[in-house]
C-alpha cells in the first residue's frame, strides 16, 4: 500500500489544472459529469469494474458494473430527451436510494438538463415549495411517493411528467409516465449533450437550519474539484469499496456519493436503509467496507449504542474514516480511535462550496475537535466581523472566508441573486460560521454565527459546551444555545438527551454540571440543562439550535420544511 503523500507535498506547486489533466479535460472543452463518471471510466478499460453494490433495508441486491452505468444513464437520457425534456430544464429525483436514483443523477446530466435531488421522505408541502421556486419540468420517482406529488400537481403547472419507475403504466393517471430501467431496451450510445464547464448541472436545496431553503446552483466543472479532494481527502485507492451513508438529496450525497468516487473510477456500496447500527456494521462486514464517510450525527448514534455491538463484526476492512455535517467532537474522533482503532476525519464544507475546503488528509496529524487545513488551492482564512479584516492573531475566532474562483463553488441561488450576493465582502465568499486558526494552521470550529452565544460581550461557541457536555457518561446529544438574560444579555442554555439506562432527575442535572465545570470557562457553563426526548433535526441530520433559540427568546421559527418530523 502507497504512503499518503504529506500536506506539504500535496501543497506544492499546486494547480487545478492537475485534476483537469488526470480527468482529460482542457479549458473550452466539453465537459460533462454524466459521461465522465460513466464511459470515460470504460474507455480507460474498467468497463467490467463494479461500480455500485447496492443493497436495500431487505436485503434485496443489485450490482452495476461501469458499462451498466454507462448503458442505464444513456436509456434514461434517452427516455427523457424522448419526452421532450429540454437542456437546461430541472428534472428532479424524488427516490429512495434505488439503483435509478444514482443511475438517473447521471442520465439526467448527460442529456444537459439539471438534477434536482429531494429526500424522498420530504412531505408534500417541502416537496412543493421546491419544485414550484425551481419550476421544474419533470419528477422522478416511486409508487410509494405518487400520492405526494398527486396532491400537489394543481399547484405546479410548469411540472409536466411524473415518472415512475417501479409501477406499470396502467395504474397510472394523465402526465405520469411508467420507466422501468432494466427492462427498457438498452441504448448503447446517446448523444451526450455538450455541456460546458459553466453549464448548470445540479440544483441543491440547501438544509435550511437558518431560513428559507434556497436553491444552490452547481455547475459542470465542479467535477474537478469533486474528483481530486475526494482522491486525496478520502484517500481512495483503485481497490477501495467506499462507503457513504449520506443520501443524495444532500449534497454529501452527491459530491461524495456519486460524483467524486465514480469520478475517480471507484467501487462503491449504497444501502437503501435508515440508521441502525448493527445493520451498519454488519453492511460494512459483508462488504469489507474500506473507506466510510459519515456524519456526526450518525457517529453519536453510533456511540449511543455502545462498543458492545461493535465487537460482535470483523470490521478490519475499514482503512480510512472521515466525516462532514457537522463539528465533529472530540470525544467523537477518541471513540472511533478506541472502537474502530482509527479515528474519524472531520471535513468541513457547505452546498455552496460543492467540495471539501478545510480537511484532516489521510497521514496528517489529527488534533481532536479541529477540521484541519484548507484543501491545496483553497484560500481559506477567518476575518474580524464587524471590519471583515483579516484576524492576525493566532487562536482569535472570526468568520470563516473562502477567496472565490475554486471549481466547485456554486454560480449563485436559483432566483435569488441578492442571497448570493449577501455572502460576498471584501473580496471573499463567507460561509456563514466561526472558526479560529492555531500557530500550526489547523481550523477550530465554533458555530455558525447565528448559533453563537453572546454572554456579557463574550462569544461562546456552541461546540465546545456541548463538547464537554459529550464527555459525560449520560449524555447522548446535546445542543448549547443562547437564553436571554437581564444582566448577560444571554447565558448558555444546553437541551440534553440521555442514553438508554439513565433516568433526568435534579440529581443527574447536577452531575453533569460537575462533570463539566472542570472542562469549561464559568462563561461558558450552562445556567440550566433541560432534557428532552429528542433534539431537531434537519433531514440531514444537523441539529437545529435556532429552533431551541427562538423557544427561549419567543419569537418565531420561521420556514421549517427540511425539519425531521414535517
Ligand atoms: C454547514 C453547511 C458539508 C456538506 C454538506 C452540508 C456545517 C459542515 C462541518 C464541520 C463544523 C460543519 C457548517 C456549514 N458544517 N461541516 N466539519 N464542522 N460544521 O452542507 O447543509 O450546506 O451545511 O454545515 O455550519 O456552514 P450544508
Amino acid at each position: 500500500m502507497s504512503h499518503p503523500p504529506s500536506y506539504d507535498e500535496l501543497n506544492a506547486n499546486f494547480d487545478w489544472a492537475i485534476a483537469e489533466r488526470e480527468l482529460g479535460y482542457r479549458p473550452g472543452d466539453v465537459i460533462n459529469i454524466g459521461w465522465m463518471c460513466s464511459d470515460r471510466l470504460c474507455r480507460l478499460g474498467l468497463a467490467q469494474k463494479l461500480a455500485l453494490l447496492w443493497e436495500d433495508y431487505q436485503g434485496n441486491q443489485k450490482r452495476f458494473t461501469y458499462n451498466d452505468l454507462r448503458v442505464c444513464s444513456n436509456t434514461i437520457a434517452h427516455f427523457l430527451s424522448g419526452l421532450g425534456i429540454r437542456p437546461g430544464e430541472r428534472v428532479c429525483l424524488f427516490l429512495d436510494r434505488v439503483p435509478e436514483l444514482y443511475v438517473g443523477f447521471l442520465g439526467i446530466l448527460k442529456m444537459g438538463a439539471v438534477a434536482q435531488p429531494l429526500f424522498s421522505a420530504f412531505g408534500d408541502e417541502s416537496l412543493c415549495v421546491r419544485l414550484k421556486d425551481a419550476g421544474t419540468a419533470a419528477i422522478i420517482t416511486q409508487k410509494k411517493h405518487l400520492h405526494k406529488i398527486r396532491k400537489i400537481r394543481e399547484q405546479l403547472p410548469n411540472l409536466r411528467y411524473a415518472i415512475v419507475v417501479d409501477a406499470p403504466q396502467a395504474s397510472l393517471q394523465e402526465r405520469e409516465t411508467a420507466f422501468a430501467m432494466e427492462q427498457a431496451s438498452p441504448v448503447q450510445d446517446f448523444p451526450i449533450y455538450p455541456t460546458k464547464a459553466e453549464s448548470p448541472s445540479v440544483l441543491h436545496y440547501t438544509s435550511g437550519t437558518t431560513g428559507q431553503p434556497k436553491g444552490a446552483q452547481h455547475v459542470h466543472y465542479s467535477i474537478i474539484a469533486q474528483y481530486l479532494t475526494a482522491k486525496w481527502v478520502l484517500g481512495f485507492q483503485p481497490d477501495d469499496i467506499y462507503w457513504c451513508n449520506a443520501d443524495p438529496g444532500w449534497v454529501t450525497g452527491t459530491s461524495y456519493g456519486i460524483i467524486g468516487p465514480w469520478a475517480n473510477g471507484i467501487t462503491q456500496a449504497v444501502l437503501d436503509s435508515g440508521f441502525n447500527a448493527g445493520k451498519w456494521y454488519e453492511f460494512i462486514e459483508k462488504y469489507r467496507v474500506t473507506v466510510w464517510y459519515s456524519a456526526p450525527t450518525a457517529i453519536r448514534l453510533l456511540m449511543k449504542e455502545g462498543a458492545e455491538i461493535i465487537r460482535k463484526h470483523d470490521l478490519s476492512s475499514l482503512r480510512h474514516l472521515a466525516s462532514v455535517g457537522e463539528p465533529l467532537n472530540p470525544e467523537a474522533v477518541n471513540w472511533s480511535r478506541e472502537v474502530f482503532g482509527k479515528p474519524f476525519h472531520d471535513t468541513f464544507w457547505q452546498t455552496e462550496t460543492g467540495c471539501i475546503v478545510i480537511a484532516n488528509f489521510p497521514g496528517m496529524e489529527i488534533k481532536p475537535g479541529s477540521m484541519g487545513k484548507p484543501f491545496p488551492g483553497i484560500t481559506a482564512t477567518v476575518l474580524d466581523p464587524k471590519t471583515y479584516e483579516l484576524v492576525n492573531r493566532a487562536g482569535a475566532a472570526g468568520l470563516i472566508a473562502l477567496r472565490p474562483g475554486w471549481p466547485s463553488q456554486i454560480c449563485g441561488y436559483w432566483n435569488n441573486a441578492a442571497g448570493y450576493q449577501a455572502k460576498f465582502r471584501n473580496g471573499w465568499y463567507l460561509c456563514g460560521d466561526r472558526a479560529s486558526i492555531d500557530t500550526d494552521g489547523y481550523f477550530w470550529f465554533m458555530g455558525r454565527d447565528d448559533d453563537v452565544i453572546n454572554t456579557g460581550g463574550h462569544l461562546v461557541g456552541p461546540f465546545e459546551v456541548e463538547s464537554a457536555l459529550l464527555g459525560c457518561p449520560a449524555v447522548a446529544e446535546s445542543a448549547a444555545v443562547a437564553k436571554p438574560d437581564p444582566v448577560n444579555m444571554e447565558v448558555v442554555k444546553a437541551y440534553v438527551t440521555v442514553k438508554q439506562g439513565f433516568q433526568p432527575s435534579d440529581d443527574l442535572e447536577l452531575e453533569i454540571m460537575n462533570h463539566i465545570r472542570k472542562r469549561l470557562s464559568p462563561l461558558a457553563m450552562p445556567q440550566e440543562i433541560e432534557f428532552v426526548d429528542s433534539l431537531p433535526k434537519t433531514r440531514s441530520g444537523k441539529i437545529v439550535r435556532r429552533i431551541l433559540r427562538c423557544k427561549e427568546f419567543h419569537e418565531p421559527v420561521g420556514d421549517l420544511s427540511t425539519i425531521m418530523d414535517d
